[in-house]
């Protein structure tokens, strides 16, 4: 077996590699003056491949898909720890595509297994037509992040990110709660002022994503009115677009804890062994 880095994923796939004791397939990337992509692998491969590539922007998928047309026949199991677009797992408004199920139905006759990492709808499996479809969590490196403390409450910003509230709150052994969101806009949204108990308490906010940081913000902010006492973010996909760490940090947050799914300065846990231990089984 061999780890294929793609280009947006470079540092989780040699951790990967490291973890599994295999060697990585060197591939070279370049970008043409028109922005074509080009790709070459080390050489043609003939034993069965990992190949990871998060799909954070356009570029990355047109990289996978090349990747795994690169690879020809071989055994693939596809690692795209961040799967962008899954959040249009459905038509909201007519006229629109379903954006998850064109980007799966793209990979899908290449792959054997795709292992995906705290997908936003885990519903986007129906997509994928022979590939078998895993949906790991990283809470359980991130609460390794985070000390056992006594007087610990996790909180959902919105009612989807309960499971991941859930998990954490499980492995630190403490309770979780959760608010209620309603999103205005793709800028805006307002989280209900729903009354938590969380006075003197030590909150970790927990979620799938940080994009814009509105939800965290929101949440971080009402919780610091409630009589919080300390405040983490705790985050798998750091989108983290334009000026959210400083919203968030300005909102009153202490720290942020998010992953490597998304290779960011901010990045602090890595999500590769919970993946070769998928990959091991
Ligand atoms: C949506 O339901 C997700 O779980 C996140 O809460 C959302 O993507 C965060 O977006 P933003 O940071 O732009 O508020």
């Amino acid at each position: 077996m061999k780890v294929v880095c793609g280009r947006a994923s470079q540092s989780l796939g040699s951790k990967l590699a490291r973890n599994l004791g295999v060697e990585i397939l060197p591939a070279e990337y370049r970008t043409f003056p028109d922005n074509e992509q080009y790709l070459k692998l080390d050489r043609e491969p003939s034993e069965d491949i990992v190949v990871v590539q998060s799909i954070v922007s356009d570029s990355g998928f047109v990289n996978l898909l090349f990747l795994l047309d690169a690879l020809g026949n071989n055994e693939i199991t596809a690692v795209v720890p961040y799967f962008g677009y899954a959040r249009q797992d459905k038509k909201f408004k007519e006229g629109e595509p379903i954006s998850a199920r064109a980007i799966a139905q793209a990979i899908d006759g290449y792959i054997e297994k795709l292992i995906t990492v705290d997908v936003h709808d885990k519903g986007i499996s129906k997509y994928f037509d022979s590939a078998d479809f895993r949906n790991l969590t990283a809470f359980k490196e991130i609460s390794g992040q985070i000390p056992k403390k006594t007087n610990q409450l996790v909180v959902a910003p919105d009612e989807g990110a309960i499971e991941y509230a859930e998990t954490l709150s499980s492995e630190l052994n403490c309770s979780y709660d959760y608010f209620e969101k309603k999103r205005e806009s793709e800028e805006n949204v307002k989280t209900e002022r729903k009354s938590l108990d969380v006075e003197g308490k030590q909150v970790i906010v927990a979620d799938d994503i940080v994009s814009t940081g509105g939800t965290m913000a929101n949440a971080i902010k009402v919780l610091k009115q409630q009589g919080a006492s300390s405040i983490k973010v705790a985050v798998t996909h750091s989108v983290f677009a334009d000026n959210s760490v400083q919203k968030i940090y300005s909102a009153g947050a202490d720290e942020i804890i998010s992953t490597d799914t998304i290779e960011k300065s901010i990045s602090n846990v890595s999500v590769s062994e919970t993946i070769a231990k998928e990959i091991r089984e």
